[in-house]
């Protein structure tokens, strides 16, 4: 699911039930609006998607912390040393599991970042854009979108691995 944030309560819930759902969203205050209840960490944006889902449907959050241009050069086969890690968070393991193999397939690693109570909590995978400039929750100052890639740098070029993506989720 990859909308923007304000455009969830549009998802549609019965296609969904019963499954899991990737959710790549962030909430970005400087392009949504400001939503008092994820600006004070009451919630989070995954946690307001499952509740309109429903208890049926898996939500877990992933690919939040990776710009789309960086998703094709990243990508390595298992077992890489330069193979990149990503975060998921979600409530519902089946479905995290789900999500690993999904992006295991993708080419990535997997860190669990825990429920989605700490979703968007995660480290940008890119080390430019890494580790996030807040604490989290509150989401009130959420670095996003990045700057995209200037025409002729190499972006994405440096894995993240799990080791540091963890070490970055500790601190956030
Ligand atoms: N772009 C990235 O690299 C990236 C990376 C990580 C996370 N994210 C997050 O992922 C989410 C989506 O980002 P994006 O860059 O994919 O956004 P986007 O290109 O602006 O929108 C994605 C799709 O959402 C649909 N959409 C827009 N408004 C809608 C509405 N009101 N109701 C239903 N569908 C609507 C559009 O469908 P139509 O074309 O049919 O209108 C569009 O194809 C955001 O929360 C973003 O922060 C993005």
């Amino acid at each position: 699911m990859s909308v923007p944030f304000t455009a969830y309560t549009s998802v549609p819930r019965e296609p969904l039930a019963g499954t899991t759902v990737i959710d790549t969203g962030n909430y970005a205050p400087q392009r949504d609006g400001r939503i008092e209840a994820l600006d004070d960490g009451a919630t989070t944006s995954s946690e307001l998607f499952q509740r309109h889902l429903g208890a049926s449907a898996h939500v877990v959050k992933a690919f939040d912390n990776i710009h789309h241009t960086h998703l094709a050069v990243l990508t390595r086969p298992a077992g890489a040393e330069d193979r990149t890690a990503l975060p998921l968070a979600g409530d519902d393991a089946g479905a995290k599991r789900h999500a690993a193999e999904l992006l295991d397939a993708l080419g990535y690693d997997t860190v669990d970042a825990g429920p989605s109570r700490r979703a968007g909590c995660s480290p940008r995978a890119h080390p430019r854009t890494a580790p996030p400039a807040r604490s989290c929750p509150p989401t009130r100052s959420a670095p996003w979108p990045p700057a995209p890639p200037r025409p002729g740098s190499s972006p994405g070029r440096q894995a993240a691995s799990a080791a540091g993506i963890r070490a970055l989720l500790a601190k956030a």
